[in-house]
């Protein structure tokens, strides 16, 4: 018994020994972040929300000699080139080198800052364990930042560039897509970049993209692809525009629910065009980048708002006009993104279509089909 009971308090003792030492807590490293990367690269010193596929934000402690700071790294890379993203808490100078072989030496620098108000990224290489470092082209190499950017805010400095996966050049580290990168990180308070990191240092890994997964952009639509967005899009808005001015007209909560409707439209569009880089529009209601919906859109809703069975009989015709263009352009793709997007919009405006039609009959008044034929029109109200 004593024995047991003996057996029992070690175990106790243990248990409590683990727990205050934090041996049982799970381990936590920094956390790579995820984003689509569908927004287009500038390099302006701010990081969009999607502007980059991963980020990390490494943390340095405050210890002998360094006041603590952290440097958030964002970036995204296709089978070409490298775009980076350092963010850290510092008015002085950022830095990453990539694979160094002990310490700093050999690593591939690249450090940057925010002089006078202009942003200033250099490509450098540490020729030795504690530096120097120095210019790619002091060294008998190239300077291989194809474009750069930086701000300073709030007591954060921001830089962006761009580098070749494979630069050609001896002094720049040759990166292949997929691949894990080992880097240093460092910051300091001044923007000397020969004063030495005295806030934060460490090491990371960055994973880099695998080939083919890189951020989509509209290179790889065809042109009629790209049109089709922003013209669909555009459509739906019409639509939108069209309802509301009806719904002002003669208060019919048909012509507000759809118009809703049509919004949820547009957005269901939106991510194709923010995911291609297609770039946006906005135009104000009742206007629209382009003639032909602008022609349509006036004359149909000059003939709406005349009366009820007008309003929903013009509001038919559009519903038409939608089906119409929306067959054609998934006839011209076989991109599955747009097409899963374009089929959900065919369903809600033969949808839209039919209460409109039967919303006219309750009034009274057959509708008739003024675009498409009339066997197509009853296969929708069937
Ligand atoms: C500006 C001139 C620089 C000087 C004089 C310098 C000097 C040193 C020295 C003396 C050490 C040894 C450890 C210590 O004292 O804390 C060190 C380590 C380190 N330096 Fe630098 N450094 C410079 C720039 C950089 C830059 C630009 C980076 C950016 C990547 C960097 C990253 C590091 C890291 C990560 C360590 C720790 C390495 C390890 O623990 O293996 N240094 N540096």
């Amino acid at each position: 018994m004593v024995q047991v009971m003996k057996s029992i308090f070690i175990l106790l003792s243990l248990g409590m020994i683990l727990l205050l030492s934090g041996c049982i807590q799970p381990e936590s490293g920094p956390q790579v972040k995820e984003a689509l990367a569908s927004e287009e690269w500038k390099p302006n010193g701010v990081v969009g929300p999607n502007e980059y596929a991963r980020s990390v934000v490494l943390h340095g402690a405050k210890t002998q000699g360094y006041s603590g700071g952290d440097l958030e790294i964002s970036w995204k890379n296709d089978d070409q080139y490298l775009y980076m993203a350092l963010n850290g808490s510092t008015n002085g100078w950022i830095s990453v080198g990539f694979e160094p072989s002990e310490w700093m030496k050999d690593a591939d620098i690249i450090i940057g800052s925010i002089e006078e108000e202009k942003p200033v990224v250099l490509d450098e290489y540490s020729t030795g364990n504690y530096g120097p470092h120095e210019k790619d082209v002091d060294l008998g190499g190239t300077d291989d930042i194809l474009e750069f950017g930086g701000k300073e805010e709030n007591g954060f400095t921001t830089v962006e560039f761009k580098r070749k996966l494979n630069t050609g050049d001896r002094f720049d580290k040759i990166f292949e897509p997929g691949q894990e990168i080992s880097m240093i990180w460092a910051m300091a308070a001044s923007e000397n970049s020969q004063t030495k990191h005295n806030m934060a240092k460490g090491e990371a890994i960055l994973t880099l993209q695998a080939s083919g997964t890189g951020f989509p952009t509209s290179a790889a639509l065809t042109a009629k692809e790209s049109e089709g967005i922003l013209f669909i899009e555009e459509e739906e808005k019409a639509a939108r525009d069209l309802y509301n001015s009806l719904f002002a007209a003669d208060q019919m909560t048909i012509f507000k629910d759809t118009a809703q409707s049509e919004q949820n439209h547009m957005d269901s569009v939106r991510p194709l065009i923010e995911r291609y880089g297609l770039g946006l529009s906005e135009k104000n209601p009742g206007r629209f980048n382009n003639q032909s919906l602008q022609k349509i859109y006036d004359q149909l809703k000059q003939k709406g708002i005349k009366s009820p069975n007008e309003a929903l009989s013009s509001a038919a015709s559009f519903e038409e006009l939608s089906i119409i263009d929306l067959q054609r352009e998934l006839e011209g793709t076989n991109n599955e993104d747009i097409r899963t997007v374009y089929q959900g919009l065919l369903a809600g405006s033969r949808k839209h279509l039919r209460s409109f039609a039967k919303e006219l009959k309750a009034q009274g008044e057959d509708y008739s089909p003024q675009l498409m034929n009339q066997d197509e029109f009853n296969k929708i109200m069937g």
